[in-house]
Formats: C-alpha cells, sequence, structure tokens
C-alpha cells in the first residue's frame, strides 16, 4: 500500500519523508487555511520535498472553474493532481481534464455509486471518507471493501486512495482489503509507528547491556 501524507504542513512532511516511507502528500482546502500561505506557494514547497503525486484541490463549483484552475494548478509540477469533489460538475470537469492528460484526485466520496462514476470519468484516484462516515453511523470501511470490489471487477485505471482516517486501525483495516493508497495524518502516522511493549523492551535491552559494562 502507497502511504500518502494529509497535510500541507511542511515541517510535518519533511520529518515523514525522512522515515523513508512517504510515496505522496494530499492537501484540501482546510489544511491549506491552516499553514497561512496560497494553494500554489504551497503545493511548489511540497513538490521540492517529495517525488511522488500530490493533490492540490479546486475551490470552483462549476466544471469550467473547475477544469481552469486544475489546469493552472497543474502547470506548477508534473506530479500535482487536481482534487475535485464529487458532483456531476466535478464528473464533467474530470473528464476535460483527463483530455488532457491531467491526473485527478475525486474527493468526498461516501458511496460506491458516487465511485463508480467517478472512475468512469477518469480519475486517476478516488478518495472515500472513511472517518466522516463512520461520524454518521456508518461503517467508512464496507464502502471502501465495496468500491474495491467494484474495481477488481474491470479495468479502471484508478486507485482507491482511503481518506478520513481517524486511527491506525483504519490503516490495517484498508491494508487489509487491498487498498492502494492510504492518506493519513501526521499524528496517526507517528501512533503507527509506536507500541509501548517496543519502548519497554528498547529500555530492558539497554538496562541488561549496562548490567555488562562491570563483567
Ligand atoms: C482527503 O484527501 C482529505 O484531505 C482528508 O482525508 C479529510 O479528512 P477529515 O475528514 O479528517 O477532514
Amino acid at each position: 500500500m502507497k502511504i500518502f501524507i494529509d497535510t500541507a504542513n511542511i515541517d510535518k512532511i519533511k520529518e515523514i519523508h525522512s522515515w523513508g516511507i512517504l510515496d505522496g502528500v494530499t492537501t484540501n482546502p482546510s489544511l491549506i487555511a491552516k499553514e497561512g500561505k496560497d494553494l500554489k506557494t504551497v503545493v511548489a514547497e511540497i513538490a521540492e520535498i517529495v517525488d511522488g503525486p500530490i493533490s492540490a484541490e479546486v475551490i470552483s463549483l462549476d466544471a469550467e472553474g473547475m477544469f481552469n484552475e486544475g489546469m493552472e494548478l497543474s502547470e506548477i509540477h508534473r506530479n500535482i493532481n487536481i482534487k475535485l469533489p464529487m458532483c456531476i460538475e466535478g464528473l464533467k470537469a474530470t473528464k476535460a481534464l483527463y483530455n488532457e492528460g491531467i491526473d485527478v484526485n475525486m474527493t468526498l466520496i461516501f458511496s460506491a455509486q458516487q465511485a463508480l462514476l467517478a472512475a468512469k470519468a477518469g480519475a486517476r484516484y478516488i478518495s472515500p471518507f472513511i472517518g466522516r462516515l463512520d461520524d454518521i453511523g456508518h461503517v467508512g470501511m464496507d464502502v471502501v471493501a465495496e468500491i474495491m470490489d467494484i474495481l477488481d471487477n474491470y479495468d479502471f485505471d484508478t486507485e482507491v486512495i482511503a481518506a478520513s482516517i481517524r486511527h491506525p486501525l483504519h490503516v490495517s483495516q484498508a491494508a487489509t482489503i487491498g487498498v492502494h493508497i492510504a492518506t493519513i495524518p501526521y499524528d496517526i502516522l507517528k501512533k503507527m509507528a509506536a507500541h509501548p511493549k517496543t519502548d519497554e523492551g528498547i529500555e530492558a535491552f539497554l538496562a541488561d547491556w549496562e548490567k555488562t559494562k562491570n563483567l
């Protein structure tokens, strides 16, 4: 499974990149707003750090506006893909960008039916939001599994990005069902790397090693 980080924070991206496990980055308008810099500056900075797909989201709500924003953002760097919200205008813009050879990440996917339409329109990535489905009493991972089953039946070039991840278990569950990519917040990546038994084990090994100094 490819691992993306879901943030626009440069320090966090640098830190996770230094682990040697980072394949790409997703941003969204809320994440960009937290950084106090404009979208183009942030994604250009990210592209200097990570050599992999970087999602930059448009804010237009009509297909023409989405397409124009997408074309402009795609010029920043060859690794930029255009994040479009799932809606009919978004589908039209996805097809238009696909025809220009530009990758789209169709976001805000909450059902298998939406995912099927996004794949049909030519989205390179589709992002089902697991945590936000869980929040309203659905099982987000079941929707992701259904999407994976549908894609397996056909020959789409679409990869699923497990998005809106809220805890480490979401990541391992997504990997178990073969999801192509998980976009993971910084804090959850840190939690994934940690285990109290590992800390306990390191401490015990070091304590025992200290004892050998008196031999
Ligand atoms: C996906 O690309 C989105 O940026 C993100 O995963 C949304 O997550 P949230 O529901 O925690 O805001």
